[in-house]
């Protein structure tokens, strides 16, 4: 029989990789390991149980509809997290300011952690993959103080650790301390995440491209050349490429990363710095896209190098095989070269 890792004998092994206190990763990851089993069991019953399918009723802070789910999510994130104590404060995508956790142990916490509890929640209550994605960072203030706001406002390059969980047609964490990215299955039988992607590197190139094309006529003229690009015939390049979009980012990118591909999310006439979250979204995902290998910009500047300035800041999104991202760019900037250098 071969023999299976779990999460948790994963994390003890590797101890090693993580260059802070023994002991603490392995607390942090608990806390996210458990509220993700706890959310992967609401979404799975989402389609059978009245009060947790369908809006909340009220909007997030950037005024968007809310799923319950969304809340709910939130909800047990937060406590899981609080309740370990490592962490002095949560940044979260459902709340408009951060939570400091100033009650108990959890002041003297050395982490803070960001969060979009619930990726895609268009898609909940249609049974589609949905996600959960994290980062965790050293705080900047002193331990035993109240975490405040430049605790939250670091620079991808600063991450300690980040990751996502994908509730698709099993569930999966995904995560990496900067030596690498590994994949955990849910063994739901035995409620147990088992190393079932090591090592996981995003293919150079590839043939999928995901980005809403409904959107088309607000895209940048870069974006448009580049998606003809996509969409052409040749033989030498494979092309055309196919065309896959799911509407839950954490969904479509785990995608790509597996099979190879780029995911955008560009500037549009209505939004002009696209839709997703530095914080939340784009800043995980891209230190996850690099640690495999990948590559993550706004456009043409790299994702992880961007100081954020606002806890809800969002940023046009390129994501995916390296060579791909290379060449949205590389149309990008031959569109419009003032804004390429500025
Ligand atoms: P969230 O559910 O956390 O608000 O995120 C939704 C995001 C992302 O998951 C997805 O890729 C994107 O919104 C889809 O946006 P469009 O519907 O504009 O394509
Ligand atoms: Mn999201
Ligand atoms: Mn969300």
């Amino acid at each position: 029989m071969t023999k299976v890792t779990t999460l948790s004998e994963f994390i003890v092994e590797r101890q090693a990789d993580f260059p802070f206190a023994k002991g603490e990763l392995s607390r942090l990851l608990s806390a996210i390991r458990l509220a993700a089993k706890v959310v992967n069991r609401e979404v799975n019953k989402a389609g059978l149980v009245d009060d947790i399918l369908g809006a909340a009723g009220n909007e997030n802070v950037q005024g968007e509809a809310q799923q319950k789910l969304d809340v709910y999510a939130n909800n047990q994130m937060i406590n899981a997290l609080k309740a370990q104590q490592e962490v002095c404060g949560i940044g979260s995508e459902e709340n408009e300011d951060f939570i400091a956790f100033d009650q108990g142990e959890a002041i003297w916490g050395k982490y803070v952690v960001l969060m979009d509890p619930l990726d895609g929640s268009s898609n909940i209550d249609v049974n589609v993959s949905i996600g959960t994605i994290f980062s965790i960072y050293r705080r900047k203030t002193k331990p035993g103080t109240k975490a405040e706001l430049k605790d939250f406002l670091q620079p991808g390059l600063d991450l300690v650790a980040a990751g996502y969980i994908i509730y698709g047609s099993s569930t999966m964490l995904v995560f990496s301390t900067g030596n690498g990215v590994n994949g955990f299955t849910l063994d739901t039988s035995i409620g147990v995440f088992c190393l079932s992607h090591p090592n996981m590197r995003i293919p150079k190139t590839g043939r999928i491209y995901s980005i809403n094309e409904g959107n088309y006529k607000q895209f940048p003229e870069g974006v448009k050349r580049y998606i003809k690009y996509c969409q052409e015939e040749d033989a030498e390049t494979d092309r055309p490429y196919t065309s896959r979009y799911i509407g839950s980012l954490v969904a479509d990118f785990h995608r790509n990363m597996i099979k190879g591909g780029i995911y955008m999310y560009p500037s549009t006439g209505t939004n002009p710095n696209g839709k997703l979250r530095l914080m939340y979204e784009n800043i995980p995902l891209a230190f996850i896209a690099e640690q495999a290998g990948g590559k993550a910009t706004n456009g043409k500047q790299r994702i992880l190098e961007i100081q954020p300035e606002d806890l809800h800041q969002r940023t046009p999104l390129f994501i995916g095989s390296k060579e791909m991202v290379e060449k949205a760019e590389a149309f990008l900037a031959e569109a419009d070269p003032v804004a390429a250098k500025s």
